[in-house]
């Protein structure tokens, strides 16, 4: 199916590993032009050296000041945004009880903000323009509270009802926003609350990784690739009818109806 997005303007933050990344890689695909962003000038390059073309720019999500930046740096060197993939890391693991002041404000500032921001630099263009496509990754646990990850769960859920009325607000400008919602997908992050729910439970990394892999109906955990296809597809032109949807795409490990 050709997704219609060739020479559109797609922004992914937190893009130079995991999910993130492979958006980028899937949007590039697509014949898009894509700028991508993360904190560590490691990572930038390593992207930059593997993806010809790519826009990679040093911004801490969390920060309003590189969020501006970066959106300018776009602007800039390849023009308008089209797309935007508001990707960013996770908050903190651990249990609710055990959650700081301190990490609450963070997480709020790197899962939350960080959105209502870049739709701030982005979105109004987009709509003056008749054309855009916004997607949020966030997590499964928006819909399934996990006991792990307490910021995460609350914040995401709050996020659903944000992706819901800048849906409303958009839709009549032609600009979709949907959210896509991963289950277990085997990046660097989850290798990480691996060894954290290693630790908790006594066994190995690798046993607590297997555990989770059987809890999933379809038995393995994800590759980021498969998040990636189902966003380069929301933010296609034949998917103009779908727009304030927060879609699982996690294997059929959320057993709720919702
Ligand atoms: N993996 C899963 O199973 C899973 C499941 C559900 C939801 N999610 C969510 O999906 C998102 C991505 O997770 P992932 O597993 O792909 O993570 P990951 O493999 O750890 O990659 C995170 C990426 O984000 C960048 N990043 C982190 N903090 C940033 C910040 N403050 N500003 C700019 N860039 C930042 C990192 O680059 P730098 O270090 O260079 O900044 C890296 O490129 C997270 O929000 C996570 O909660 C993941």
């Amino acid at each position: 199916m050709d997704l219609g997005i060739r020479d559109r303007v797609a922004m992914v933050a937190a893009g130079t590993k995991g999910i993130g990344w492979a958006c980028a890689r899937a949007l590039a695909a697509e014949g898009c032009r894509v700028a991508v962003c993360s904190r560590s000038d490691d990572n930038l390059e390593r992207a930059a050296a593997e993806l010809p073309g790519l826009h990679a720019h040093r911004c801490d999500v969390t920060r309003a000041e590189d969020l501006e930046a970066w959106v300018e740096a776009v602007r800039r060197d390849l023009g308008e945004p089209d797309i935007l993939v508001t990707n960013t890391g996770g908050p903190p693991a651990g249990p609710l009880s055990q959650m700081t002041d301190e990490q609450w404000q963070a997480g709020v500032d790197a899962t939350l903000m960080n959105v209502v921001r870049l739709m701030r630099l982005v979105a109004p263009r987009m709509s003056r323009r008749g054309w855009g496509r916004i997607v949020h990754i966030t997590s499964l646990v928006a819909k399934e509270p996990s006991d792990l990850l307490p910021i995460s769960s609350t914040l995401r859920a709050g996020l659903m009802a944000l992706t819901r009325l800048q849906a409303n607000e958009l839709a009549p400008k032609g600009v979709t926003v949907n959210a896509v919602l991963p289950g277990h997908t085997l990046t660097d992050r989850q290798l990480h609350l691996a060894n954290v729910r290693a630790e908790r439970l006594g066994i190995a990394p690798s046993e607590a990784l297997q555990r989770q892999a059987e809890e999933v109906p379809v038995r393995r955990l994800a590759d980021p690739s498969e998040i990636a296809a189902a966003v380069a597809f929301l933010c296609s032109v034949p998917a103009a009818y779908i727009t304030g949807v927060n879609l699982l795409v996690d294997g059929g490990l959320t057993r709720g109806l919702g």
